[in-house]
């Protein structure tokens, strides 16, 4: 009995004991009689017996439900429950359970399933939620039509699809599109709508709404907009039109992750969607802009064709963040969102290939599918659509998606599925290449060069480490996208797609008069790493002259990292050539400021370990944070004049607008406002303080004075002005801990953790009080070991309540073995104490188990 198995607690789950279900879902009729402690849910699913597969005893999941009742072709059943579900003598042929069951949303704080985030009845049910709100087969590949009706007090009731009917406390919603029930979705409550409407191409008309507490209604408009944007980019670059007479989004504050894409009625973290210039920065639009694309996405990729089971996540994800970039690079600008994603994949994917949590871009087994929700699977899954395109061209890879669309909609697919229609739509044979999804680890990529005759000869050599259950790796095909450039600057060769696939190969370029600097992995062509022996004067060669920008941006990147590396491993002083090959590019004033801004941000505290780690060293955090400090009071020192320049040329007048290029003025000004601020004692970042109308300027402000030890009257300010603000005073609990010194940092989350604004059940707060804590490196490793063990301490606190957040929070833990013996010991002891918890969640102990392992 599998089913049962996939939910028992310490179960590994394979995809290689996948069964097709013995019983489908025609249809489904729900009724909710909400009450927030003993909720009513009444379910009558009309089943038919698969006929492509035996039908065995028949499963239903369910979990913390009290059964009232259950029939069966309307005669009472007595079905044997369990912890996870519920088997049943039923007939041979298609039949009708009705089941009545009572939970309680008020008491729900994992927020999975049906539960009430200040007073409001929302659900969350991807990937397993749905059999904590009523028996069913809860798996993607059962797909039914949903009739919901809900009863309640509450003035709005929304469910799946459109709405049918309704009176006097009960409201109907029918969903015409077959679905999994990880896409079901109820909302109930007190909220006001921001409506629109959108024109499909085929001149449907589909009423819009975005729903939110009374009081937010003014923070919808962006997001509204971003929505119609993205419609209108679905058609127009996927040909894909919206399928219902209405879309809903509703904003909740208490939610586990970014937004989810339930049929019709997107429900959102209030983070993802709520915008306003005075209470969101910069940021914080693009991201808002880019998730609520995301999700309308997913109609597509996910809602029109699902995935067969929980291991073909990538198929639904990685599509879709492929897609919302490819949205986002043509809102805004292309190469700054290629350089922000390897930013973002290097930080967050590479780290997870590197440690005990790597897995594959599809992953073979898993205990709890929620600890499955990674950067792997998404960012490096979108990365590995982005290779295809690549390899197969723009043209080919829309007839292929195509067919996708037709030969798959309605559909629950796999990977095979996938990459079927791109052999069969370009006769290529994909066997190769789908190592990228069975494979975990970043491959290496050392490229050497020779020259002679003028013949030009490039040879690589791949490699990928081992991870955890793959000791060997076969070779990757790598598409390694090269230019050259000749000594005067001038490119010689445009970017051509090398296709490798063997472990070493050579690759030639004949008739060149000079030997030229090659330009390797444009646009970062494939997620490795690329080891290339070069000097620093051809980096800044490159810096200067690259015409990709990528590679540009990545030259000047490689310059700052050896820096760096030198100071922290021979106190070796800052590199003048370096200083002067960034103050060259920041005075060009035909490069995008956002490029400029990008350009001038060292890499990051955690690369910088990870990459001693790699050459040999034990990287010691707090040394790396004071060779940084030490960095940028030389970049302040070196350029002050060009600095106050480039701050004083990129303010922008007049209203604030979110647009890609006030605020990559924003953003260039205020990156030399921080560099500025560590020598004029914080003169200038007051001043924008003072007189910022909006957050980007404002929060820019706070934070140079807080990383220069001063800000406490800002500080209070701040709290005055926007104490009201749930998302503003997320940002006023992170960034006292960012900021605070290395030996302050986890007493200052500990003391939030005490403020009466703290609220460890709102996943948000937790986030931005403990989540700060841990990605402030030198704060977090602080040789005390007070970071491990607050950390712990929380964790342990919120596992019985929140195992989704708890579990996501342990990844802090996974590049432990980086460190000194001391440290390891002590991140070894928290880890072990976790374990000993007697009654940890299964996510938590799954991913505390294979960190340890
Ligand atoms: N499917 C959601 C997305 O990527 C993410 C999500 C997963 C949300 C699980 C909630 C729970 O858009
Ligand atoms: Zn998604």
């Amino acid at each position: 009995m599998k089913d049962a198995a996939a939910t028992t607690s310490g179960q590994t789950i394979y995809l290689d004991d996948y069964t097709a279900p013995g019983w489908l879902v025609e249809e489904v009729h729900l009724t909710f009689r909400l009450a927030p402690e003993a909720t009513r849910v009444l379910s009558k699913v009309r089943f038919v017996p698969n006929p492509d597969a035996p039908q065995g005893q028949f499963y239903l999941h369910g979990e913390q439900l009290s059964l009232i009742g259950a029939s069966i072709d309307g005669t009472p059943v007595s079905p044997e429950v369990t912890e996870d579900g519920l088997t049943c003598d039923v007939p041979s042929g298609a039949f009708t359970w009705e089941a009545e069951v009572e939970i309680a949303p008020a008491k729900n704080f994992a927020l999975e399933g049906l539960y009430m985030s200040n007073g409001m009845y929302c659900t969350q049910c991807e990937a397993e939620g749905f059999r904590k709100i009523t028996y069913y087969p809860d798996r993607p590949d059962v797909m039914g039509v949903f009739t919901v009706r809900i009863e309640g007090e509450a003035p709005v009731k929304l469910s799946n699809g459109n709405p049918v009917r309704e009176g006097e406390g009960w409201a109907e919603w029918h969903d015409p599109w077959p679905k999994p029930a990880y896409l079901f979705a109820l909302v109930a409550g007190d909220l006001v709508n921001h409506p629109d409407s959108f024109t499909t191409r085929s001149g449907k008309d589909v009423a819009l709404n975005i729903w939110v507490r009374p009081g937010d209604e003014g923070k919808c408009a962006f997001g509204m907009e971003a929505l119609k944007k993205s419609m209108k980019w679905d058609e127009d670059v996927y040909g894909r039109e919206y399928d219902l007479d209405i879309f809903n989004i509703v904003a909740v504050d208490d939610f586990n992750m970014g937004a989810m894409e339930n049929k019709g009625l997107n429900i959102f973290n209030s983070s993802c969607v709520l915008a306003s210039p005075e209470t969101s920065t910069d940021a914080n639009f693009e991201r808002i802009e880019a998730i609520i694309a995301h999700e309308y996405f997913h109609n597509w990729t996910g809602n029109r064709i699902t995935c067969r089971d929980w291991f073909q996540l990538c198929l639904k994800e990685g599509l879709t963040v492929y897609r919302d970039s490819q949205f986002t690079s043509d809102m805004r600008s292309a190469p700054v969102k290629r350089i922000s994603d390897v930013i973002d994949l290097r930080a967050r994917q590479f780290r997870e290939d590197n440690g005990p949590l790597a897995h594959p871009v599809r992953p073979e087994s898993f205990q709890e599918i929620n600890n499955f929700y990674t950067a792997t699977v998404y960012e490096k899954g979108a990365e590995v659509i982005g290779m295809l395109k690549r390899l197969v061209g723009d043209e080919a890879y829309a007839k292929a998606l195509d067919l996708y669309f037709t030969r798959h909609d309605g559909q629950a697919c796999t990977i095979e599925d996938w990459l079927a229609v791109f052999e069969e739509s370009t006769g290529r044979d994909l066997s190769q290449f789908k190592r990228w999804y069975s494979q975990a680890g970043t491959p290496r990529l050392h490229v050497s060069e020779s020259w002679a005759d003028g013949t030009f000869t490039l040879h690589f050599r791949q490699e990928t480490p081992a991870t955890p259950g793959q000791p060997d790796k076969a070779p990757q095909v790598l598409p390694i996208a090269v230019g050259l450039i000749g000594p005067n600057g001038d490119e010689v060769q445009e970017t051509t797609l090398l296709e490798m696939t063997e472990s070493e190969q050579s690759f030639s370029f004949t008739g060149l008069g000079a030997r030229p600097v090659p330009s390797i992995l444009r646009e970062f062509s494939a997620p490795v790493i690329l080891h290339r022996e070069s000097d620093n004067a051809e980096r800044a060669f490159l810096l200067a002259h690259d015409t990709d920008p990528y590679c540009r941006w990545e030259a000047g990147r490689t310059l700052a990292k050896q820096a760096l590396m030198r100071m922290i491993t021979d106190n070796a002083e800052p590199d003048q050539a370096y200083l002067g090959a960034l103050a060259t590019l920041l005075s060009d004033e035909t490069l995008d400021p956002a490029f400029r801004a990008l350009a001038m941000a060292l890499p990051s505290e955690d690369d910088l370990a990870q990459t001693l780690f790699e050459t040999g060293h034990v990287p010691d955090p707090q040394r790396i944070w004071e060779k940084r400090q030490e960095m940028r009071d030389a970049m302040a020192d070196a350029m002050p004049d060009l600095l106050a320049g480039l701050f004083a040329a990129h303010q922008v007048p007049g209203t604030y607008q979110p647009d890609a290029a006030p605020a990559a003025a924003r953003a260039l000004a205020n990156s030399a406002l921080a560099l500025l601020s560590r020598r004029d004692g914080g003169e200038r970042a007051r001043a924008q303080f003072a007189k910022a109308d909006n957050m980007t300027q404002e929060l820019a402000a706070l934070s140079c004075l807080l990383s220069i030890d001063a800000g406490e009257e800002e500080l209070k300010t701040f709290y005055d002005q926007w104490h009201d603000d749930r998302l503003v005073m997320d940002k006023w609990f992170s960034l006292q801990v960012a900021y605070a010194p290395p030996a302050q940092v986890a007493a200052t989350a500990e003391r939030l953790a005490t403020h009466s604004d703290f609220d460890m059940k709102n996943p948000n707060r937790f986030r931005a009080t403990f989540g700060a804590l841990t990605m402030t490196p030198a704060g977090f490793h602080h040789a005390s070991g007070a970071g491990y063990r607050l950390l712990a301490d929380w964790l342990i606190k919120l596992d019985p309540l929140n195992p989704q957040t708890t579990a996501r929070m342990c990844t802090a833990f996974q590049t432990w073995t980086r460190y000194d013996a001391d440290r390891q010991g002590m991140i070894r002891a928290e880890l072990e104490r976790m374990a000993a918890q007697p009654k940890l969640s299964r996510d938590t102990s799954e991913m505390v188990s294979r960190i340890l392992a």
